[in-house]
């Protein structure tokens, strides 16, 4: 047996003597994604190809702590129902050994290709970067091509995550960095056969910004277009909180520009965060072939206190977003869920109006949208949500997971609140605002049976219950 070959089946053991705790966990989600078994976190290849959408993720699958991290993947052919695919990679050669981390898939010549880091650990502790690839003919079973990019000159091995794209007949690669003197950057590559790369040096970094110094290391870079205009999303870390805003161990979030392919120079506005909840990491996007670009992220954040999750107790940790679509808005980005999530009601809604206050229960798989004059919500006994004229703010309250005590993240509304589309799932929120303006995305601990809810003002309530076997 090969040690590829051994790292299967050891996981492959791991699922089937764990599954069944596992997927009887009161707080697993029923139609978001999950880890089958141990710790999921960043989103990676995430590409429709011949017509099927693939998404693979970051695994841990002997326990629920970060280490060599696998490829799992889940391939859909609607973004509704998803099915869990054989493992894709697994950290198995001397230049991958200490995890498959985090990267991206392109199509090309009828082939599926992976890019992703090869993560070692030497003998001395020190950490070595590697950006390599995988290809697949059937979407399914995929053979390793090496490594195609070792670290270059000017760069700690704070080094990983190639998001790769095309543009104009020509191969891109964005990688997340730390420079030698320790600021966050991204590194862009470009390349005529996916094979070659040239550096073309540093895009943009921590000490560019023009609001803030944005921190000691970038991760998880991904360079898309929206409106005619380019899009840097990355994952800074070493940000200090600032009233509202960074309040999580680390963020994500975009500048705005117009990236000079020629110069290799991306010219662009202020870091603004992308989701305003308690969990939200590592996003990654893809066009799809109806044009759209849909965003899915880590419902998690690196070093945020993950082992005080109650799951741990269960064998498994932290989850997907549901897919979303991505606009571009004078200069803001509104996420919205895709028309697909409509497929995923069980019911027809059930409405209600309120005048002043309405006191009821839901499932915690479900859908809610209130329209009008929202002034409060809560959910559970667990987490308010509440809109303070005033101050403009849109406040989430929940208990932490570490010591219970209350905890707050908070969003500026300037048009006011006027409608919200609410994702229960067992123990997650996705909270659109306002038709996608602001994301509040978060993790809910609430005590498993609780159903109630509680809704003050003068609103339009509607609500659905949500299929529940959507993922196999
Ligand atoms: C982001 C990240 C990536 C890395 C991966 C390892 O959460 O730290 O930078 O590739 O996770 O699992």
């Amino acid at each position: 047996m090969t040690y590829d070959e051994k790292l299967r089946k050891q996981a492959y053991d791991a699922i089937e003597n764990h599954q069944g705790m596992v997927k009887k966990d009161l707080y697993y989600p029923t139609y978001h994604i999950a880890p089958p078994v141990g710790l999921l976190n960043d989103p990676n290849g995430w590409i429709q190809w011949k017509g099927t959408y693939h998404l693979f993720f970051q695994w841990m699958p002997f326990h629920s702590g970060h280490g060599a991290k696998f490829w799992g993947h889940f391939s859909s052919e609607d973004l509704v129902n998803w099915t869990l695919e054989p493992i894709a990679l697994t950290p198995s050669q001397w230049f991958d050994k200490s995890g498959c981390y985090s990267g991206s898939a392109v199509s090309v010549d009828e082939k599926l290709k992976l890019f992703y880091t090869g993560n070692v650990k030497n003998e001395l502790g020190q950490r070595e970067t590697y950006q390599c690839t995988a290809e697949s003919v059937d979407g399914i079973t995929f053979t390793k091509t090496g490594v195609k990019i070792d670290l270059p000159e000017g760069y700690t091995p704070h080094f990983r995550d190639p998001k790769v794209w095309a543009y104009k007949g020509r191969w891109y690669m964005v990688v997340g960095a730390q420079t030698d003197n320790e600021v966050g950057a991204v590194a862009f590559f470009e390349s005529n056969d996916l094979d070659s790369w040239t550096h073309r040096g540093i895009l943009t970094k921590a000490d560019q910004d023009p609001l803030n110094n944005l921190g000691y290391m970038w991760e998880c870079p991904d360079l898309l277009e929206l409106n005619g205009q380019n899009v840097l999303l990355f994952s800074p870390q070493g940000l200090q909180a600032d009233g509202i805003d960074f309040n999580n161990q680390y963020q994500s979030g975009y500048v705005v520009g117009k990236l000079d392919y020629e110069k290799a120079e991306l010219s662009h506005g202020g870091f603004i965060e992308l989701d305003r909840g308690f969990e939200f990491y590592a996003p990654q996007t893809t066009l799809d072939d109806y044009g759209r670009r849909i965003l899915v992220a880590w419902m998690g954040v690196p070093d945020q206190n993950e082992s005080a999750q109650p799951t741990i107790a269960n064998g498994w940790v932290h989850q997907m977003t549901l897919p979303r679509e991505l606009t571009l808005v004078d200069g803001k980005i509104y996420q919205t869920p895709l028309n697909e999530m409509e497929q995923l009601r069980a019911c027809e809604s059930i409405e209600q109006s309120v005048s002043k206050e309405l006191a009821t229960s839901i499932s915690r798989g479900s859908e809610i949208q209130i329209e009008g004059e929202i002034s409060t919500i809560e959910l559970f006994n667990y987490t308010t949500l509440s809109y303070d004229k005033n101050t403009e703010l849109l406040t989430m309250e929940r208990p932490s997971y570490v010591d219970g005590s209350l905890e707050t993240r908070s969003c500026r509304l300037p048009q006011g609140l006027y409608h919200l589309r609410i994702f229960v799932d067992h123990s997650s929120l996705e909270i659109f605002v306002n038709y996608g303006e602001e994301v509040f995305t978060s993790r809910i601990f609430a005590d498993v049976f609780e159903d109630s809810i509680r809704v003050q003002g003068r609103v339009n309530v509607q609500a659905w219950d949500l299929k529940n076997d959507t993922i196999q």
